[in-house]
Parts: structure tokens; C-alpha cells; sequence
């Protein structure tokens, strides 16, 4: 085996990946839905930025910043009028789109926008997009892309590890092959969807030292689907099973202070219609959910706390190698603002900081 292996962009050129203070401008999962009422507000923290999440009376959700551009009155505090969020503390008030509508005691508003963000729900979360304009639809298994689907969320939890690390176990080949020399090399091929997602692939023809794959393989005998599906380097969507049932489950991660995951898990499957499909869906839900125990075991020990020093690459990380470089060509944000990193040229006196770090 090379040793010496280097890949052709080298991944010590570090823009976002396993950064502290940086992540990919993506959709990333904010709250549950069934948290936000019609005509209720919630604060959150989302990647250093406090903002609010409203939904209207008729359920449109509304993203904007937290707090009011008059005299900085938390806007979580405030009251949800129609598509409008009226700030508690004197009455302004913001539309949809985050333009001030109405300032009570002048008569007439003011020119002001509060920032506003995409948002969508799906999968039972709200997901906010941090850019401007959501580039890309929410995260989805690329097999199912055009179908309907069931799901239901597992307990979210936090790891003290960074996403994009935490993202790595799953196509660890070097892991698998040293878990379970004698079996065949596991290698996965990789396909880019697009510039904000990547999959590896691979066929489980033996046990590939799972354990529980060994029960299966008793009544079981042809080949299973592993696949991963990442996303803005933080959701990563496993598609697990033979060709006649394949399970999915995305586990959804944001950056936490201390280069923490929150880590939220969803099962999904394919919406079966009629009375088959009432029986059926909730009963592969639970199997997935089941089958994802596993995985969760199987990494516990290793993400618990890995700072992620990779020095030594070789042929058997390819997978990873392809997985940080193609992160570090994605668009990567500041934590807190939420703006592009200002290049070294273009900092005042040329020091090497951020805007934000
Ligand atoms: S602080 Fe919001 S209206 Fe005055």
C-alpha cells in the first residue's frame, strides 16, 4: 500500500472542511415542525445566528433575524399577525418579506427590511437555507427524488465531533478492511449528483464484518446496497438492503460551538398508498429505524471525540480524500454572519483573520 498516496488537491489547502467557524451554504434543519403552531413564533440559534420562525394563521413559515432594526427588541417576543411578525416593544411591524409595514405612534413605516431566509418543512423539521436565494432543493435520496414519502424522526442528539468528521465513518474502507481483513477489499465508486452533493456506492456480497449482516445472510443469500448520499457535507442519507426493500436513513448535522454536531435522524421510505401501504409504511419505518441502531453503535466509539488530524493518507482513504475535496469546493459561510470568508488579498493590512473567527 503507498503511503505517500497524495490526492491531486491537497486537503491541508483547508476552506471548510472540519472548520470550526465555517460551514456550506445548504438547507439546514432548524426545528420540528410540530414545535410551530399556526400563529406562533420560535427563536433559535441556528450556526452562531440568532433568528425567529413564524408560521401564519393560514401556515405560511416566515424566516427573519431575531432582533428589531429599531431599538433591538428580541423578535421571538413578538406577536404573529397574518404573514407579519409586530415587534413587542413598540409595535413595528415586518411583512413576509421583512420590510416594515407599520410603525404605529408615525403613522407610516419606515424604509427597513429585517434580514428574512428561505425556509421549507419537510421530513417533520423546518430547514432553514442560509444564503440568500435556496440554490438547491431540500436534501432528498436521490432514488426517490420524484416520490412521495413517509417518515418519522428519531431522537436528536449532540456528538463532540464535527459533522463533516462525524459524515466520514460511513465510508471509512480503511475501517471496514481492517475490521474484517479476511473478507473482499471494500471500495465505493463515487458519482457527484451535483455541486452540493456527492454519493459512493458499494455491494455487500459477504457480512464486511457487520455482525448483524451475518444473521441476515442466514435467510439471505444474494447481494445488499450500501450507499451514501451526502449533502453540503453535513446530512448524509444511508440506503441499506436488497433490491426488493431498500431502508433510508438520513441522519441531518449542524455545527455546534467546540466543533459539536446536533445530529437529528430520519427514516424514510417510499409512501405506499391504500391499505397495504398503512400496514406497510409504518412497519419499514420501525425496521429502519431498528437497522439504524446499528449504525449508531458502530460509530459511537469513534465520533465521541476525533479533533481529525489527517497526516497520513493512503489509497484506502480515497473515499474520504474524494469526500473533502469535494466539500472544499462548495461555497463555505462565516458562523454568526453567515457571509463569504474575505480572501487574504482583500483584508485590511492583509492579516490573517475572518470577519468573524
Ligand atoms: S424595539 Fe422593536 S419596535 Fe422598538
Amino acid at each position: 500500500m503507498d503511503v505517500n498516496y497524495q490526492p491531486e488537491h491537497s486537503y491541508h489547502k483547508q476552506k471548510v472542511f472540519n472548520h470550526p467557524q465555517r460551514f456550506i451554504e445548504g438547507w439546514y434543519w432548524a426545528i420540528h415542525s410540530r414545535s410551530l403552531k399556526k400563529g406562533k413564533v420560535k427563536s433559535l440559534e441556528l450556526l452562531g445566528r440568532e433568528i425567529i420562525i413564524y408560521r401564519s394563521p393560514e401556515g405560511q413559515l416566515i424566516c427573519c433575524d431575531a432582533y428589531c432594526p429599531h431599538m433591538g427588541a428580541h423578535l421571538g417576543k413578538g406577536i404573529v399577525e397574518g404573514g407579519s411578525i409586530r415587534c413587542s416593544s413598540h409595535g413595528w411591524k415586518f411583512d413576509a418579506e421583512g420590510i416594515c409595514v407599520e410603525v404605529p405612534c408615525l403613522g407610516e413605516p419606515l424604509p427597513l427590511k429585517i434580514k428574512t431566509w428561505p425556509v421549507e418543512e419537510k421530513y417533520g423539521l423546518i430547514w432553514v437555507w442560509t444564503g440568500k436565494i435556496s440554490q438547491q432543493s431540500l436534501p432528498y435520496i436521490p432514488e426517490l427524488e420524484l416520490q412521495e414519502c413517509a417518515s418519522i424522526l428519531g431522537a436528536s442528539f449532540v456528538k463532540n465531533c464535527h459533522p463533516n468528521v462525524v459524515m466520514i465513518n460511513a465510508i471509512d474502507a480503511h475501517r471496514f478492511n481492517t475490521i474484517n481483513p479476511w473478507s473482499r477489499e471494500i471500495l465505493f465508486d463515487k458519482q457527484e449528483l451535483n455541486h452540493n452533493a456527492i454519493q459512493f456506492h458499494h455491494t455487500i456480497q459477504g457480512s464486511e464484518g457487520f455482525w448483524w449482516l451475518n444473521w441476515i445472510r442466514w435467510f439471505y443469500k444474494h447481494n445488499i446496497n450500501y450507499n451514501i448520499c451526502y449533502w453540503y457535507g453535513s446530512i448524509g442519507i444511508i440506503t441499506i438492503g436488497p433490491e426488493f426493500l431498500h431502508l433510508y436513513i438520513m441522519f441531518a448535522l449542524r455545527l455546534l460551538p467546540g466543533k459539536k454536531s446536533a445530529i437529528q435522524p430520519i427514516f424514510i421510505t417510499k409512501k405506499r398508498s391504500g391499505l397495504i401501504g398503512n400496514f406497510c409504511n409504518p412497519f419499514v419505518l420501525i425496521l429502519t429505524k431498528i437497522v439504524s441502531i446499528f449504525f449508531m453503535k458502530g460509530n459511537r466509539r469513534i465520533v465521541r471525540q476525533i479533533p481529525f488530524d489527517f497526516q497520513t493518507p493512503t489509497r484506502a482513504d480515497l473515499s474520504i480524500i474524494q469526500f473533502i475535496q469535494h466539500i472544499n469546493k462548495q461555497k463555505s459561510l462565516l458562523w454568526r454572519t453567515w457571509q463569504e470568508p474575505i480572501p487574504p488579498a482583500t483584508r485590511p493590512n492583509n492579516r490573517d483573520i475572518f470577519t468573524n473567527d
